[in-house]
């Protein structure tokens, strides 16, 4: 199995965007037997909320499914659990260092998915409110990152 946690900040915008698509292509291409997906933030403010309602329309115009997801904090835990711990931006990394364990963590970081583009950092759409460039991104990055899953871990399998 290859277990996937995406991480952000408050965990309601950004990581789970990225989980429902990530896991929606998975469905797609008949691999959720054996690629897992999840999401967690470093910031507690809203452990157990659905995800934010920007995130759910962009998600419900694409006719992504995000049923039964809820914030949670990244825990030491994680780092034996995924192999792939991929942070939205800079900072969240940063976080995920602090944490008890993560400081030999090793990260990914979202953008570099996508070395063409000049963002270097997914952008947070609670503070910019554009949900449709961070899920034009989430889309092109979890293309990129299933590619490389599938080369990388499954063909050798
Ligand atoms: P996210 O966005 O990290 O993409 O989930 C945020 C959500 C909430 C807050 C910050 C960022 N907040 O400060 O509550």
């Amino acid at each position: 199995m290859v277990n996937v946690l995406f991480v952000c900040l408050g965990n309601i915008c950004r990581s789970p965007m990225a989980e429902a698509v990530l896991r929606h292509q998975i469905e797609q291409r008949h691999l959720s037997d054996q690629i897992t997906v999840d999401s967690a933030g470093t910031g507690d403010w809203h452990i157990g909320k659905v995800p934010h309602e920007g995130t759910r329309r962009i998600l419900d115009l694409h006719g992504i499914s995000y049923e039964n997801m809820k914030a949670r904090l990244v825990s030491g835990d994680d780092f034996g659990k995924f192999q792939y711990i991929i942070c939205m931006d800079k900072s969240n990394g940063d976080n995920v260092r602090k944490i008890p364990g993560g400081e030999k963590s090793q990260l990914l970081f979202f953008m570099d998915l996508l070395p063409d583009e000049e963002l270097r950092e997914v952008p947070d759409p609670y503070f910019t409110g554009n949900f449709e460039q961070v899920y034009d991104l989430v889309n092109a990055g979890c293309e990129v990152l299933l590619e490389r899953i599938i080369t990388d871990k499954l063909e050798q399998a």
